[in-house]
This record gives C-alpha cells, structure tokens and sequence, in this order.
C-alpha cells in the first residue's frame, strides 16, 4: 500500500488533500482555523476507504473545533480568546480570566460585580459533604480526596446536573469555580487534622483560599496581599492550555452525556499523574537533590547522557519548543513571592537561576529546543507560600477547573459533538473455536 498525502488549494476558501491509497485518490476537506495549522478533515475517511488513522498520543490529532485557548509551541505563544498571557497575568485578576473564558469576551463592570457575587455566593459545600472527608484516612493524598468529593458533588447538587438545560448548565459552572478552592482547602485541613475554616465571602477568591488553607480558629489571620496577588496570577497561568490530556478527558467523559460534576472528576483523575500535574513537585525534588550550585555541572552532564535515564524536570514540552510564556511570568512571580517574605538568599531560588542560566547556553539542550517550562518555578514559589508539596498538584486542579468546565461547555454546545469513541489497530488472535476445557493442554 502506498500512501502519499498533498495538500492542493482549490481556491482562497476550500482546501483539499488528496490521499492515495493502493492507486485508488481520496479528496479529504482541509479546514482552516482563526490562526495555527490547518486540519485535514478524516471524519468520513473510512466510510469512503475503510480504513482508519493512526495517531496514539493524538500528536497529530485534532479532537475538536474550539474557541478557548491558543497556542503557538515554537513561538512560545499563549492565547486566552485571543489575549496574550503575559497581558491577562499581569493587568487581569482570576475571576475576570473565569469570565473571559466561559463567556468569551473581557466582562463589563457591571458583568464582572454580577459573576463575582455569583461566585461568591456558592462558596459553602453541603454541610453533610464535610463527613466524607472524615471516611478517608488522614495520610490520603489531597488528589485522592478530590477525586471522590468532586463526583461526590453530583450526589448533592441535582438541580444542576441535567446536561440539557442551560440554566443548570451554567449553575454547574459557577458552582465548580467557586467550591473547588473549598473542597481543596478541606482536604489540606483534613490532612493536618485541623479544623475546617469556612470560605469568607469578604475576601477574594485567592485571599479566600489561604485563609482556607492557612487560619486557625483560635488566632486572627489576615491574607498577605502580595501572597494573594501571586496565587491568583498562578492560577490564570494554569487556567486553560487547549486539549491537553486532564481537558481531552473532561471532554470525552462529557461526550456521554455525563453530568458536569462526574466528567470533572475525570479530570482531576488524569491530572493527578506525574507526567502532568506532577511535574512541578519532581522540580522541586530535583532542586533539592542538586542543592548547590557546585554540583549543577553534575547534573547537566547526566541530563545529556541518554543511559542516565534522568531528565532535568522543569525542561522541555511537548508543545512549546521555545520559551513557556507561562515560565517567564512565573519566574516574575516566584523572585516577588520570595522578595515578599524575606526569602531572597533562598538557596533552591540561586540553584534553579544558576542552572536555568547554563541549560540555555548548552548546545544540547539549545539544539533540541529544551526551555524552561511553567513547573520550573512554580514549585518554589508555591512551597515559599507554605504550601506542601502534596497540596502542588490539588491548586492546579483549583485552577484548571474553569479551562475544564469552560471547554466541557463549548463541548455540550457544539452541533457537531459526538460520543467521543477512538478506533483500533487490532493486533490480537483473530476467530478460533472455543475449546472445552478437558480438550486443552
Ligand atoms: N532533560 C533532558 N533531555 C530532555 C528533556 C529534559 N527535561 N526533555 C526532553 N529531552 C530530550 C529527550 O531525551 C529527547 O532526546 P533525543 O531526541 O535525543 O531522544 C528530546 O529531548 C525530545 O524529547 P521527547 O521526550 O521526545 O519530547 P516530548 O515532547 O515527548 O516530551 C516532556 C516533553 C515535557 C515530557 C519532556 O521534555 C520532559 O520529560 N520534561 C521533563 C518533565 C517536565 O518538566 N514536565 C512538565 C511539562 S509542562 C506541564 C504542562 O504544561 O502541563
């Protein structure tokens, strides 16, 4: 079989490619977006050949038509509904970054007041939801708890779960932005074997958190602004990033017409592994394993040697082969946070610049486009804030949820939305007969 792959344009609007297989010419559409690649469109390539596409990992796989996120991997470009990152983290606040991502466009002063207040008025969990933290053991990573509590919420809230009706739709929206740092907040409290401190609808989302996270009832506790200010700006980093894998699984858990509370569920589950929400805790240990800047030549030269199996964490993306936008601003974020608290002789904040400094001057890892990613940084910033580091991968959740719900939203939305349903590639035994038992040997 030959299969040969051009891409013709017909005219300024309609694009084909043209696949041949064994002779026989397939015209395919070919669809073209606001910005980026265009998409060859296989929806109806095995009706007409019988054959299907190969693509695990999706790396050439586009799952959908969205309107959310953008992002250009070897420019180092991140579009939230078409505004730059850097612009949202430094001149917007998380709440308004919620708004634009759901709704489309900057909000209205009026708009904003309205879907603050309405944020804020879901805060609360059910009170009987505070008992099943107390089925789970103490030492229960706070991934776990969320995980169960989340789905737990379609057992509580059921005049928000039919799928069908925009009202509950958008009830269920608010109601995940805003119970999210709630449910995130308990587990911590849990863990610790404090109590749990009520969300304060004075504060905002992020000051509300750490106080969440941080009071205890028998003291005052006042949220740092500077803290709150850079919680929130982490949090809009890590607001959307397009159909990364804990989205794809949103979606396709979504695609079955799942309630929102169950398909979100899904999604703190995919992010949970190491491979992506789990990245910035392995920086962190890596930075502590290095310890000095002594031994970073060290480490550089076990990163380059490919028997090693060690990989400088904090480097590299699948998408992004120049610098992560996200990085540079966090970066930013992590030497104010430090600034903030005293923290600047930090020795994992000298490690991390010194070895950030000699990879982008390395000819390996300039040649193989390795930067920095947003988990290179993060980690000590969030551990300056005093956050755990079991807790790193649970904020991310907290700030992920809008990208998940917004997108799961488009999704339920879309005329063109199906049960998500990937084929095969069979490789196993094709029909044989049953043998009985006594038969076999
Ligand atoms: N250190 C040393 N070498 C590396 C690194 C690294 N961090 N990352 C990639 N390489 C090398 C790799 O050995 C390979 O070399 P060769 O071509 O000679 O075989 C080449 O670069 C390409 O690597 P790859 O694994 O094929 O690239 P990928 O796009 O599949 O992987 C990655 C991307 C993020 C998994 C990888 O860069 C990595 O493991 N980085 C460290 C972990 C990390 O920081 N992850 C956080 C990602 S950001 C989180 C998010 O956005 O959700």
């Amino acid at each position: 079989m030959s299969v040969q792959n051009a891409i013709k344009t017909q005219d300024a609007k309609s694009k084909t490619a043209t696949l041949s297989i064994d002779g026989q010419a397939l015209d395919l559409p070919v669809r073209t977006g606001t910005c980026g690649p265009d998409v060859i469109d296989v929806a109806r390539l095995y009706r007409d050949s019988g054959r299907f596409t190969y693509d695990p990992g999706f790396t050439s796989t586009a799952n959908c038509v969205s309107k959310i996120t953008y992002i250009d991997g070897d420019n180092g470009i991140l579009l939230y509904r078409g505004y730059p990152i850097d612009q949202l983290a430094e001149r917007s606040s998380f709440i308004e970054t919620c708004y634009l991502l759901l709704h489309g466009e900057l909000p209205t002063a009026e708009q904003f007041a309205v879907f603050q207040r309405t944020i804020r008025n879901h805060t609360m969990l059910h009170e009987q939801m505070t008992r099943f933290y107390t089925g789970f053991r103490r030492d229960a990573h706070p991934m776990a708890v969320m995980v169960g509590v989340v789905g737990a919420l379609s057992a509580f809230y059921h005049d928000s779960t039919d799928i069908n009706d925009d009202q509950q739709r958008l009830i269920a929206v608010h109601r995940l932005i805003a119970k999210m740092p709630t449910i995130a907040a308990m587990a911590y409290k849990y863990s610790l074997g404090q109590p749990i401190i009520y969300p304060r609808n004075d504060l905002d989302y992020c000051a509300n958190f750490l106080q969440m996270c941080f009071a205890i009832p028998c003291e005052p506790y006042e949220p740092n602004p500077v803290l709150a200010r850079a919680l929130d700006r982490i949090f809009i980093l890590h607001a959307d990033h397009e159909q990364n894998a804990s989205t794809s699984t949103v979606r396709l858990a979504g695609s079955s017409g799942a309630n929102p509370f169950a398909c979100i569920a899904a999604g703190v589950a995919c992010l949970w592994g190491p491979a992506h929400g789990g990245a910035n805790e392995a920086a962190l240990n890596m930075l502590h394993e290095i310890g000095t800047v002594d031994r970073i030549p060290e480490y550089i030269a076990k990163a380059k040697d490919k028997n090693s199996g060690f990989r400088l964490m904090g480097f590299g993306h699948r998408v992004y082969k120049n610098y992560d936008p996200r990085a540079k601003v966090m970066q930013k974020t992590c030497h104010e946070v430090l600034d903030a608290l005293g923290m600047r002789d930090d020795p994992l904040l000298k490690v991390a610049m010194e070895l950030e400094r000699i990879a982008l001057e390395d000819d390996y890892f300039v040649n193989k486009k390795l930067y920095p990613n947003i988990d290179f940084y993060s980690g000590i910033t969030l551990r300056a804030m005093g956050f755990p580091v079991s807790m790193f991968t649970a904020l991310f959740a907290v700030a992920r949820t809008i990208g998940w719900i917004g997108q799961w939203k488009e999704m339920i939305e879309d005329p063109e939305q199906r049960i998500g349903r990937p084929r095969q590639l069979y490789a196993g035994p094709a029909e044989r007969d049953f043998v009985p038992l006594e038969d076999r040997n």
